[in-house]
């Protein structure tokens, strides 16, 4: 009689796990192609074929923390290649392990330089650390390889924006505008650039034109209404919000705006109204967490303004503008004393660096980096909207042309080291942002006579610096307080009920200040001939 043969499965310890995992692969069962692999590794018989298949059945079934913990133990016994280190690079930036991201992302590109998707997720990376001439190379290249990702060519716009070569912005928002005439975002970065390169006028026409096209873009509308406000048209201003909306416009910035036009007209009681309305749907709103402060302030609600930032800061305490903004509102209260020891005045350090190999003097270093700055392509005047007041300022000066600007980011290097040291057993909540491991954004301030700059904060960092290249005699003067640097003094639009307890520090040549990004401080302005070159620069953890 004819007896059917029966397939007996083989289970799984009867068959390496190897051959387990390659199995449940070709059937599609990337979970349990997973749950072997972390048998495999629980049970010490993980080789590196379990490691390599079980990392890629946890990376193809999304489950991006065992695929880096799988990688992360191959890569300890045997070298990656670069299809694994993108997989890693991969899994790591979308758990947000920044740094892990960022280590397995290069060395897959030293591989093979081929991968657009390694160097666009990188080049965002870099982006959202505000690195940008790193954000820059990788995000052209990923351009360069795939012409049609319009994601990668809306993120390069937005590094070239941020690196404020705004010229060099508007040309290639143009080009990108020919080859992708639908694609919004391209137009709504020409935009953008021309409101942040100052002109006013062409950024409302294109804003308008935005709008027109799409009533229902609430983005276009806020790009209008602020460049109409920063004409102060209040009125006209008030009437597009009113637009805006009844077209199906919405967004946190169009009702920011809303709420800084009632701020701006003094109904402090609607603009905190709003705010909170932003805040509710978009917590992190940078400017409408701020701006209420100031709203709260000036309708005298200070305790509620104090109750704001400790709300804030118990969730994130590092967070410059919360740190920044509650020592204005101690100021306020008349709590002198605590405001100061809040951010205390010797946290700002000055350091002298060493004069760097290929230079015979500080003076001869200081020589090359004025002349660098005073040539650089992205000087031009500060625009209206800017802290700096008759003054020029640079773009980005980390990347090319870099002349001196290398060996200066090795003297920031070695002074934020001496900083940490001397604040070892600082426990300022500042500290809670910092990293040793941090994206460097430098530029330079070009002042002649009567240039300053206004208070403020470099929000986006935790360390930030100035280091003076080239000072005027008058500023060299320590008799006289023209052109020095103040820290503590609140934004003119301030009115607070006692007065700051100021600090101010002469500049030196070849002398840096290092401070918490939280801390205001301004040029005072100063008269006679004569250039004062500043190079800030802030440190942003990575
Ligand atoms: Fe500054």
């Amino acid at each position: 009689m004819f007896q059917p043969r029966v397939t007996v499965p083989i289970s799984e310890t009867e068959m390496s796990a190897e051959t387990a995992i390659r199995r449940y692969l070709k059937d599609g069962d990337l979970k349990q192609a997973v749950e072997t692999a972390l048998g495999a590794v629980a049970s010490g018989g993980a080789d590196d074929a379990v490691l390599a298949l079980g990392g890629e059945a946890a990376y193809q079934a999304g489950a991006d923390n065992v695929a880096l913990e799988l990688f992360s133990r191959l890569d300890t016994r045997t070298r990656l290649d670069a299809t694994q280190l993108a997989m890693m690079g991969h899994a790591a930036d979308r758990l947000g392990v920044s740094a892990a991201a960022f280590s397995a992302y290069r060395r897959a590109l030293d591989l093979d330089d081929g991968d657009v998707v390694v160097h666009y997720n990188l080049g965002s990376l870099y982006l959202r650390r505000h690195d940008w001439s790193r954000a820059i190379q990788h995000l052209r290249r990923a351009c360069d390889l795939a012409p049609d990702l319009v994601q990668a060519r809306l993120n390069l716009g937005r590094a070239l924006l941020e690196s404020e070569d705004y010229d060099a912005g508007i040309a290639y928002y143009r080009d990108c505008m020919a080859g992708f005439p639908d694609e919004i975002g391209f137009h709504e970065g020409l935009a953008e650039t021309f409101m942040r390169k100052g002109d006013r006028a062409a950024a409302e026409s294109e804003f308008r034109r935005l709008a027109k096209r799409d009533p229902a873009n609430g983005e276009a509308w806020a790009g209008l209404i602020a460049a109409v406000t920063m004409d102060d048209r209040f009125d006209e201003a008030e009437r597009m919000v009113a637009e805006a909306r009844s077209a199906g416009a919405g967004s946190p910035d169009l009702d920011e705006l809303a709420a800084s036009l009632k701020q701006e007209t003094g109904d402090y009681g609607e603009a905190i109204r709003f705010y909170r309305k932003v805040l509710a749907a978009a917590p992190n709103h940078r400017r409408a967490s701020v701006n209420i402060i100031e709203a709260l302030l000036a309708a005298g609600q200070a305790e509620e303004a104090l109750a704001f930032c400790d709300e804030r800061l118990e969730k994130a305490p590092g967070d410059a503008n919360m740190l920044a903004y509650k020592a204005l509102v101690l100021i306020d209260l008349g709590r002198i004393e605590e405001s100061r020891a809040f951010l205390p005045p010797d946290l700002v350090m000055g350091h002298r660096p060493v004069c760097p190999e290929g230079f015979a003097s500080m003076a001869d270093f200081n020589k090359a980096m004025a002349d660098h700055i005073l040539n650089h392509p992205s000087l031009e005047p500060s625009p209206p909207n800017h802290a700096t007041v008759d003054g020029r300022h640079t773009g980005s000066l980390v990347c090319e042309p870099w002349g001196p600007m290398r060996h200066f980011t090795e003297m920031i290097a070695q002074g934020a080291k001496s900083y940490r040291r001397r604040h070892a057993a600082s426990n300022h909540p500042f500290f809670t942002r910092w990293s040793d491991d941090y994206s460097l954004t430098v530029w330079a301030v070009v002042m002649n006579q009567g240039g300053h700059q206004m208070p403020h904060i470099h929000p986006s960092g935790y360390l930030s610096g100035v280091y003076y290249p080239l000072l005027p005699d008058e500023v060299r003067d320590p008799g006289d307080i023209q052109g020095f640097i103040e820290f503590f003094s609140a934004p003119g639009q301030f009115n607070l009920r006692h007065p700051e307890p100021i600090e101010i520090f002469p500049p030196q040549e070849g002398v840096m200040f290092l401070f918490p990004s939280a801390y205001f401080h301004r040029t005072i302005p100063f008269t006679g001939g004569g250039t004062r070159i500043s190079v800030a620069f802030d440190l942003v953890p990575l």
